[in-house]
């Protein structure tokens, strides 16, 4: 079979982490994917001193790769809203797949690049986009499928888990560790997203509507950050028997889809409560089901790059096949009816 030809856009530390997993596990990734995945162009500002690109066709502009008639499936990680969307949006139209770890970008327009992607034929895939290194969007999406959903809570920000857990165990400064956050490449561009809820609420949106069936509506989550929370916050908290964690949680009510981000005190002896670092952890219940518990590390390099290289292999095996069985997103048009609570 032909080889699955890769335009990565952006080259941080996802694009960074993706570019040296290809490389280096070449042989399984093509094992699995039933042909090779080959890095036809990389588009970045500057080069990552981590990846060795003396090999690679290089740019600094994204929408080259996004038209170049050589690539079949673009990998968009430069992050943000507008740029995403229109490199995205090129992409799409010039008959491209699309691979995405921009929570942002699918929470608060994915309803239109999905509308775009289905009217070319085309997939759109963000595993990537939630939880990091856990395959949590192909676990509800395929794993549950038989399920009603009933409810989801997880901490699902890495970066506020790692803070919340320094702050705990080693008695640090809130913006000491934020800083070593960033520093790690754990934090968002901008790291207000990461500790006002801004991020988790992304990602409980985009959850939220795959176990759900319900359309993206980033707007009507209830969003609250940790910057309130102080060292004698989380002292206090242990000396009662609890921990803080900050949580995002979606639950089936009477009246609709109940949808919040918060700081949350949870027992000591419950396992979400020892989750620590910049680990996350999701558990969801179904009908069928009951409980299940999904852990793993929710940002960084390697963890977030497994998830891109999952959706590349996934549509390196299905994208020659009729869109209608590709895995796509949900058609949330057809339920508009369900209420996502304000
Ligand atoms: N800033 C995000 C986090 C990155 O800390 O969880 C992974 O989505």
């Amino acid at each position: 079979m032909k080889p699955v030809k890769v335009g990565i856009c952006g080259l941080g530390t996802v694009g960074g982490g993706t570019f040296n997993v290809l490389a280096t596990n070449a042989q399984n990734i093509a094992r699995r994917a039933g042909r090779e995945i080959i890095v036809e162009q990389v588009a970045a500002r500057s080069l990552n001193p981590a990846c060795d690109t003396s090999n690679t066709k290089v740019t600094d502009d994204v929408f080259a790769v996004a038209t170049n008639p050589d690539v079949d499936v673009i990998v968009e990680l430069i992050g943000g809203y507008d740029v995403a969307k229109k490199l995205v949006l090129t992409a799409i139209e010039n008959g491209k797949h699309v691979v995405t770890a921009n929570k942002a970008l699918i929470a608060v327009h994915g309803d239109e690049i999905f509308a775009a992607a289905e009217a070319k034929g085309v997939s759109v895939m963000y595993e990537a986009a939630v939880a990091g290194g856990i395959p949590i969007i192909k676990a509800i999406r395929e794993g549950l499928a038989a399920n009603r959903i009933n409810w989801l809570a997880g901490i699902i920000n890495g970066t506020g888990n790692f803070i919340l857990t320094e702050m705990r165990d080693k008695g640090r400064d809130f913006y000491d560790v934020l800083k070593e956050a960033q520093e790690l490449g754990y934090a968002e561009a901008d790291p207000t997203f990461d500790v006002e809820g801004i991020d988790a609420a992304h990602k409980l949106t985009i959850l939220s509507s795959i176990a759900y069936g319900i359309p993206l509506q980033f707007e009507r989550c209830y969003t609250e950050g940790i910057s309130k929370i102080t060292r004698e916050d989380v002292e206090f908290a242990e000396e009662l028997g609890y921990r803080i964690k900050h949580l995002g949680v979606s639950r089936q009510t009477e009246k609709g889809i109940d949808l919040r981000v918060h700081p949350t005190l949870i027992p000591e002896a419950r396992p979400i409560a020892k989750v620590d670092g910049v680990l996350n952890a999701v558990m969801v219940n179904g009908n069928a089901v009951g409980n299940t518990l999904y852990v793993g590390a929710g940002a960084g390099a390697g963890p977030t790059a497994s998830a891109v290289v999952a959706d590349l292999v996934d549509l390196a095996r299905t994208m020659d096949a009729d869109a209608s069985v590709r895995v796509n997103h949900l058609a949330f048009d057809k339920i508009e009816d369900v209420q996502v609570l304000p």
